[in-house]
């Protein structure tokens, strides 16, 4: 069955112009673009976005970082899509994240990791509903569905 999960390429990402690198590996996977866009995420958004971390000592300072440029936000679809992309995403922080993922292949921090990559069907709900109108959302075939 398909799943829709939201993706962030995350502000680091877009001024490190990793943006076409990190969507190829998505692409080169097989998975499905159903939406994205180029958004400024405000801080109102952010603290709904992360309102799981509120209590966290890193929260002030992860609003900040997730606001201070521009981001890609995406929506990919196809089964098992949430385990599929938090797998090639890769372990939260870049020093933990193994090679031949998104954060171990391209960097070391903590904070400034890349890419944001839904955790659950439920956060994925939450989280689309969020970022994108249902209008926004494209229902469409691959012309390569058959082969992959
Ligand atoms: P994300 O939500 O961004 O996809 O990341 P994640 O699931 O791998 O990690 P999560 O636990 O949800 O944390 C959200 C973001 O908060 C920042 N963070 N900083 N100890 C820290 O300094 C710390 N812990 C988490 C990271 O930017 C992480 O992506
Ligand atoms: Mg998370």
């Amino acid at each position: 069955m398909s799943e829709r999960t939201l993706i962030i390429i995350k502000p680091d990402g877009l001024q490190r112009r990793l943006v076409g690198q990190i969507i190829a590996r998505f692409e080169k996977k097989g998975l499905k673009i159903a939406a994205a866009k180029l958004i400024k995420i405000t801080p109102q958004l952010a603290k709904k976005h992360y309102a799981v971390h509120k209590n966290k000592y890193f929260f002030s300072g992860l609003v900040k970082y997730i606001t201070s440029g521009p981001v890609l936000v995406m929506v990919i679809e196809g089964p098992k899509i949430i385990e599929i992309t938090r797998k090639m995403m890769g372990a939260t922080f870049g020093y933990d994240a193994e090679p031949g993922t998104i954060r171990g292949d391209f960097g070391t921090s903590q904070t400034c990791n890349l890419v944001h990559g839904s955790d659950s069907a439920k956060s994925a709900q939450k989280e689309i509903r969020l970022f994108f109108k249902p209008a926004e959302i494209l229902n469409y075939q691959m012309a390569d569905k058959n082969w992959l």
